[in-house]
Formats: structure tokens, sequence, C-alpha cells
């Protein structure tokens, strides 16, 4: 069989960190793990079938799941009404952990079945997708997850309507350390808190590190990005949901982190970091942070992935 024709595939699907600091809905990066694996199959009977969830409790009903209504999203565009996959979702992201788990799926899914459809799609209209699913797990179709998983490295979303994402340079030794406090923040809960207006000196210094952040990446500039992990206008009011957050901060700093904030709507807290020996300090010291505090959580020490959602072997 050729590869346009195969008709199942298994992919690997990464987890992501929107935002990163100033970037709110328009940054994303994608980590080398953990992440989601997903079978996609070519059936007979039309339409979008989830078969089975492992590794959390999601809905079966593909017009209730994320990967469901993006792949409905698609199909609906591949205009071929009689056909029909059945998906299969191994979970190893934890819902409502802020390091994109519903974006996983919904990327992982478009992206393995336009591989079945011999890549019919261009990553944009991937993108598009797989925003679906978030509109559904959250109440609006952001794209800083779902971009980054799709497309790999770090993202911008330059503007939602019309939808223009770039894929920016990712630096050779960037690094990234995640703690994942074992809390549920749902995204919908996390967005609602937040005000609709913004006063103008924060949108000046909050756009000023944007295209500092996006500068620093192109030319591999740690200490301009680090100067430009700052985020004036999200981080103060979410960071009341965060355990120990701003100490999380400093003391990352302090241990070599060129700085950080809340990935995604949270409870995950990244940082990143120049070099693996720097990254793991600080995973050091997260860790010495959040043991005393009686709350269960996972660390994670990632390059940064450049493939994003790709193709994996039984
Ligand atoms: N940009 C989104 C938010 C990401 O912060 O609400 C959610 O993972």
């Amino acid at each position: 069989m050729s590869k346009q024709n195969k008709s199942s595939v298994k992919v690997f699907s990464p987890a992501t960190v929107a935002n990163v600091a100033c970037g709110f809905d328009v940054v994303g990066l994608a980590l080398d793990g953990p992440g989601d694996e997903m079978e996609l199959q070519i059936s007979d009977a039309p339409g979008v079938r989830i078969i089975r969830v492992e590794g959390a409790t999601l809905p079966l009903e593909a017009a209730q799941n994320v990967a469901g209504v993006a792949l409905q999203a698609m199909l609906q565009e591949y205009a071929q009404p009689d056909l029909g996959v059945e998906v299969t979702i191994h979970k190893h992201i934890q819902p409502g952990s802020g390091i994109g788990s519903s974006a996983a799926s919904a990327a992982g899914a478009v992206v393995g079945l336009n591989k079945l459809l011999g890549d019919h799609f261009p990553a944009e209209s991937l993108v598009r997708f797989a925003m679906e699913g978030e509109r559904l797990a959250c109440g609006t179709p952001h794209a800083d997850n779902v971009a980054p998983a799709i497309m790999g490295g770090f993202t911008l979303v330059r503007s939602y309507q019309p939808l223009d994402v770039i894929r920016l340079h990712t630096p050779e030794d960037l690094w990234v350390t995640v703690i994942h406090p074992q809390i549920e923040v749902k995204t919908s809960d996390a967005r609602g808190i937040l005000k609709q207006q913004v006063l103008l000196r924060d949108a000046i210094r909050q756009w000023g590190n944007v295209g500092a952040l996006v500068a620093g990446l192109y030319q591999e500039n740690y200490p301009l990005i680090s100067r430009a992990l700052e985020d004036v206008i999200v981080e103060p009011i979410r960071s009341i949901l965060i355990p120990a957050f701003h100490e999380l901060k400093l003391k990352c700093r302090e241990a070599g982190a060129l700085g950080g904030g809340i990935s995604g709507s949270g409870p995950s807290v990244f940082m990143l970091s120049k070099g693996e020996t720097n990254a793991r300090a600080v995973a050091d010291t997260m860790q010495q942070i959040y043991a005393p505090l009686g709350v269960d959580y996972k660390i994670y020490v990632s390059r940064i992935s450049t493939s994003g959602v790709h193709e994996i072997q039984d």
C-alpha cells in the first residue's frame, strides 16, 4: 500500500505551553514530552467514531469530544460524505493541566487523518479544524496550543480573523521545565476571571515584550528572551490560582532560569532555560518548593519539539 492510501496511522501529539508569559492567546511552544498517542483508522461507516479513550474519562460521543469535533470539521470540508474514521486515544496529558491536553487530542486527530488523506490539507487548515476542539473545551477557539502542537517549535498567531499563524525560530539550546500541580484549573474558569479591558500602559509593555521575545528567539539572544518573559496583563489575575507561584518564579530565576510564568491557563508553571543543566537545576528548585506544600505535582524537563505531532510505529 502506498503512503497516500494507507488506512491506519498512529501518532504522538505533544503537550504545549501557551501564552509563553507575554503572548496571551498568540504565542505557544511544543514540548518533546509528555504527549498523547492516538490511532486513526479509515472505516466504511461514514462519520467520526471515538472507539476508546484510555488514561482519562472523556466523552466517546464525537460531537462532545475535542478530537471528534475537530475531525468532523475536517470531514465537512473534505466533502466526501462516505468517508469514516475511527479513533483510539491514549491520554498521557491530564485534562485541566495547563499543558494543552485538549489541544493534543484535537491536533493529533487532524494531523493523523491528514496523513491518511495523503496530506490533503495545509498546516493552517489543520490548525483551523483543531481550534474547533478548543471551542468545545473552553468556549473560545484559541490557537496558541493547537498551532505549536501541529507545526512544532514556537508559533505566533498574528491574526485570528483571518487566521494567520507563523512558525517562529527555536534556539538550539532552549529548554523547558514545567511543574504541574495536581489541581485542576478549567480554562473556561481561568478565562472567565480575566478583565475585558487593559490599560494602555500595560498594553504598551506587553506588546514590547512580545516583539522582544520574537526577536530574542531569532537572534538566539538568551538575555533578551529573559527580559521579554514578563506578563503584566493576565498573570497578576491568574497567579492567585497557583500555590507558591511567586516563590516559584523568583527562586527558579535564581536557580538559572531565563524566566517563565503560567503555562496556558494553569495550574502548570513553565520556565525556560539555556541548556539542560540549568533546566534540571530549575526542576530541583521547583521540587524543593512544592515538596513541603502537600500538593501532589509532576515535573517535566523537555527540549522544544520542532516536529509537533508525528507518526510513530506500534
Ligand atoms: N491562551 C489560552 C489561555 C491557553 O490562556 O486561556 C489555554 O491553554
